[in-house]
């Protein structure tokens, strides 16, 4: 028996990992819901438990534990004991920035588990030397596509601003933490065209950090704006608009381990929005951004680089995806001469037709006319069915070392995998192998240098156009040397 369904359980997967459209669909249909207590209440247990973890634990005055012994003063303010209610219903805003402002030295604002509502267009501000902590020590994910609330652990509800993204839900400044928590937006239905909301989190001062939250159908999720060695890592959920905004960052910044993944909806009207306009992780101006181990489906463009009046971006991607990018997987609007250094990159680019957006050109690179930096590729996986790997325009240099591509030409307009349109810049094409049986790479008649050397190619090699110096050779395709 046990092997029976170790088989059925194989076979699963297997489905699941080969049709991109099974796992939308499973979610939309049988899925059951689980067992839940509505209106989840917060529970006095859990805070009584964790004093009982510190046998040390002093308290001073209702609000205050120290709980490292009296000698350390680092305090743990429960948001319940200034009058939060969790009930789903109940405005908290007053009691969680009271509970924040007595947190202003230095000390934990404790989230227990329960349903806090936010109802009105308010901010709530994390005061220099505060963490925000809800229940969570690594970050959930909930899948709730009946429309249903998350009814474990710390779940915040906002729902004032609804019709505009100008705003801040938490606002962090200087030396600030929000973590372990869930954000919902309770009246965004994921069966109707996505509403605008303000931005869910938004850092603002040195070293402000989010870990371990969920940003389960927020319109923007997380904003480091003027946010040197912004940390931001562990966050999971469905972002509609916006998963990611840097900008104006002048010391180092880092995002690690997040995740975009329709968990909220998958439902067509829905989707198809967040496909044409929604942007996974936008970088504007940051110096030496660190981004790691991130990944995102069901975007328009799945990692955008622009200008802002203050510049745009340098840096080092390693480990970076974007699952269904209609758009682009990568699109680079502009970049620092130091350059955008992407290693170790999954890229997939094309639209499930289910989603209507079939006129989307999708490309998994797309460098437009007024880059001016370097943009490297190396080691990274491009797979289809995308209609081109990449369209190169502006006058940098672009780069592909030791990469795979899969599927091009997928409307068979015989597009090249690389298609350079006026650029005036330098291309090296090094050890890649076009797995594909198309046209590998058309130089058009603007290019300074290209050097397209040591590939393996299927089929018949086929390099059209040319740059003012045009180096082509040792590339092995189909045909007998
Ligand atoms: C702890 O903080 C209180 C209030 O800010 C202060 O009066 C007290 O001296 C501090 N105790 C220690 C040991 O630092
Ligand atoms: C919400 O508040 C912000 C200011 O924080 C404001 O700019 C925005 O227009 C407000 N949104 C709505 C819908 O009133
Ligand atoms: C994606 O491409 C479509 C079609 O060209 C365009 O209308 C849309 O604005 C693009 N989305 C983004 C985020 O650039
Ligand atoms: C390239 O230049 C031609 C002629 O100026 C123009 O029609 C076309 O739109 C340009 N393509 C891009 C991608 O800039
Ligand atoms: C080579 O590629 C060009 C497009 O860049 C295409 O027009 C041409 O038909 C291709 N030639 C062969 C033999 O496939």
């Amino acid at each position: 028996m046990a092997s029976v369904y170790g088989f059925l359980t194989c076979l699963l997967l297997l489905l699941w990992n080969t049709n991109p459209a099974f796992g939308l669909s499973r979610t939309q249909a049988g899925r059951q819901p689980s067992p839940r207590a509505e209106n989840l209440r917060p529970r006095r247990d859990v805070w009584a438990n964790y004093q009982a973890m510190y046998p040390t634990a002093a308290t001073s005055g209702a609000h205050q534990h120290n709980i490292y012994g009296t000698s350390a003063n680092f305090s743990i303010f429960n948001v319940l004991d200034f009058g939060a209610v969790g009930d789903g219903k109940t405005d908290d805003f007053k009691a969680f920035q009271n509970a924040l402002n007595a947190a202003a030295t230095g000390g934990i604002v404790f989230v227990p588990p329960g349903q806090f509502a936010f109802l009105q267009n308010s901010t709530l501000t994390v005061p220099r030397g505060a963490t925000l902590q809800g229940t969570y020590s690594t970050v959930p994910s909930h899948g709730v596509h009946d429309g249903s609330k998350p009814d474990v652990g710390s779940v915040l509800l906002p729902s004032g601003g609804r019709g505009s993204e100008d705003g801040c839900f938490i606002e962090l400044s200087e030396d600030t933490t929000v973590a372990g928590l869930t954000i919902f937006y309770p009246d965004q239905l994921p069966q109707q065209v996505p509403q605008p909301y303000p931005w869910s989190l938004c850092l603002h001062g040195n070293n402000a950090a989010v870990t371990d939250i969920e940003c389960l159908n927020c319109w923007n999720a997380v904003r480091a704006v003027a946010a040197a060695r912004h940390y931001i890592a562990r966050i999971q959920g469905q972002p509609i608009n916006t998963g990611i905004y840097v900008d104006e960052t002048y010391d180092i910044g880092r995002v690690e381990d997040v995740h975009w993944n329709p968990w909220y909806a998958s439902d067509v009207t829905f989707m198809s929005w967040q496909l044409l306009h929604g942007r996974a992780f936008v970088f504007a101006r940051t110096d030496w951004e660190y981004v790691l181990n991130t990944f995102a489906f069901g975007y328009a463009i799945g990692y955008h680089f622009i200008a802002s009046k203050e510049g745009s971006c340098n840096g080092n991607f390693l480990g970076i995806g974007a699952d269904m990018a209609a758009n682009a997987s990568v699109q680079v609007d502009a970049s620092d001469p130091m350059g955008i250094l992407i290693t170790n990159g999954e890229f997939t680019a094309f639209v499930d037709p289910q989603f209507g957006t079939q006129y989307a050109d999708s490309t998994q690179v797309v460098i437009t006319a007024a880059n001016k930096g370097a943009v490297s590729f190396s080691n990274s996986a491009f797979w289809g069915p995308a209609n081109q790997i990449a369209k190169i325009s502006g006058s940098g240099t672009t780069s592909f070392a030791d990469c795979i591509f899969n599927k091009w030409d997928h409307d068979k307009k015989g597009n090249s995998a690389i298609e350079v349109e006026n650029a005036t810049g330098s291309l090296l094409v090094r050890g890649c192998d076009f797995q594909y049986p198309a046209s590998q790479v058309d130089l058009g008649s603007t290019l300074k240098k290209a050097v397209i050397t040591g590939n393996i190619i299927s089929g018949s090699t086929n390099i059209t156009g040319k740059a003012l110096n045009t180096q082509i050779g040792m590339n092995a395709d189909d045909n007998p040397s």
